[in-house]
């Protein structure tokens, strides 16, 4: 098993190793003062994970209620948010209880909401059982709901007590939503240089998960560490997702997060080329790990189209807008610019 340290708000840490959900009583036992566990997960989690989860903490004495709801981002709604946070109200859950929530990243943002707000927080495990929610949604305290509106309008920061990641569970992963995973592992290995992009170029992902799990949230941890609140440093977290943002929103969804995101990561690389920021050959090697992953795909959405998606990101202020460009792999920066010059990224980038 690996460990990871997040030194936060406050100090936790990120377990990686096999068998942690079938002893998650183990795991949870010296962070309790109370008796009550409410597990939280999706239907389809659940029926994998959870009742054996919920079986374990019950053997070992604690009272455990179980919150399930239909698997998907749907979901991640207000209307999911009020229910759980009236059933810990009417089951009595006080501070000295516990959330445990099990499942992919849209479980973790609601139950990591839901536990920030219940009497204003009370504890939180994250289980990531997807391959996304274990590199990224579960880890650096980010979390909430969506409004029909937008995505993740609504939430908190608010750091778990601590992150078992049990990559056994990954084995069941659907083939999309491991793909989905592996384009925001590409996007940590594409900010930081430090052998990533070799290892997961020249291993398969899922042959060496605990590793390539541990160096992508050691990465999210050093970002968390030196901006919790996501108000600098920690936006460098984005490459690919400006874009990205944008192709989810005009796909109506329908194209994922993680393949959204691998299509930004190529369109801004290759608009970085064309603006002489990165050479033809970065851009080349990132391609064709894309393509090793199933996830090079073509920017088929109208720049005007996407431009409008890019306008309504929460993530913009006034007239200006951050995004994140890549020098070589390894290594990318910062740059702010007017609006309306991201037209002209986008379009560069391939856009009809
Ligand atoms: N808070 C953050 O920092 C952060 C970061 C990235 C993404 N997110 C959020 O995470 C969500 C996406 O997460 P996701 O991709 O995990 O989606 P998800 O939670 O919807 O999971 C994807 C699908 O996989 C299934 N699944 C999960 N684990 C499984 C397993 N082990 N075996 C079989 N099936 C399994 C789920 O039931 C679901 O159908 C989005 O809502 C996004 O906004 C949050
Ligand atoms: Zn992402």
């Amino acid at each position: 098993m690996q460990t990871v340290t997040v030194n936060a708000s406050k100090k936790y840490d990120v377990r990686i190793g096999t068998g942690l959900v079938d002893n998650i009583s183990e795991q949870i036992a010296p962070l309790m003062s109370g008796k009550k566990i409410m597990v939280v997960s999706d239907d389809k989690v659940f029926a994998l994970y959870g009742k054996k989860a919920v079986d374990d903490l019950e053997n070992a004495g604690f009272t455990v209620f179980s919150f399930v709801f239909p698997n998907g981002e749907d979901s991640k709604s207000l209307e999911t948010y009020s229910k759980l946070v009236e059933q810990l109200f009417s089951e009595e859950f006080s501070r000295k209880d516990l959330v445990v929530a099990i499942g992919g990243g849209v479980v973790t943002d609601l139950a990591g909401f839901a536990a920030a707000t219940y009497q204003r927080g009370i504890g939180l495990v994250m289980v990531p059982t997807s391959l996304l929610a274990a590199v990224d949604a579960s880890v650096g305290g980010k979390n909430g709901v969506n409004l029909p509106q937008g995505k993740n309008q609504i939430g908190t920061f608010y750091q778990p007590s601590v992150v078992l990641c049990d990559i056994n569970t990954l084995e069941t992963l659907p083939v999309e939503e491991y793909t989905n995973g592996c384009a925001e592992i590409i996007k940590y290995s594409m900010i930081v240089n430090d052998g990533l992009f070799e290892l997961i170029r020249d291993n398969e992902i899922r042959e060496k998960y605990e590793e390539i799990i541990t160096r992508c949230v050691t990465i999210k941890r050093d970002f968390v560490e030196a901006d919790e609140f996501d108000l600098g440093k920690r936006m460098m977290l984005n490459f690919g997702h400006t874009i990205g943002h944008a192709v989810e929103a005009c796909s109506n969804y329908t194209i994922p997060h993680g393949r959204a995101v691998a299509i930004g990561m190529a369109a801004i690389t290759k608009a970085a080329v064309v603006n002489g920021y990165c050479t033809e050959d970065t851009r080349m090697q990132l391609d064709e790990l894309l393509e090793q992953y199933n996830l090079l795909d073509d920017l088929k959405y109208k720049a005007e189209d996407l431009m409008e998606r890019v306008k309504v990101d929460k993530k913009n202020s006034s007239g200006m807008l951050r995004i994140v460009i890549p020098k070589a792999i390894g290594s990318c920066w910062i740059k702010e610019i007017y609006k309306e010059e991201c037209l002209k990224w986008i379009v560069l980038g391939g856009a009809r």
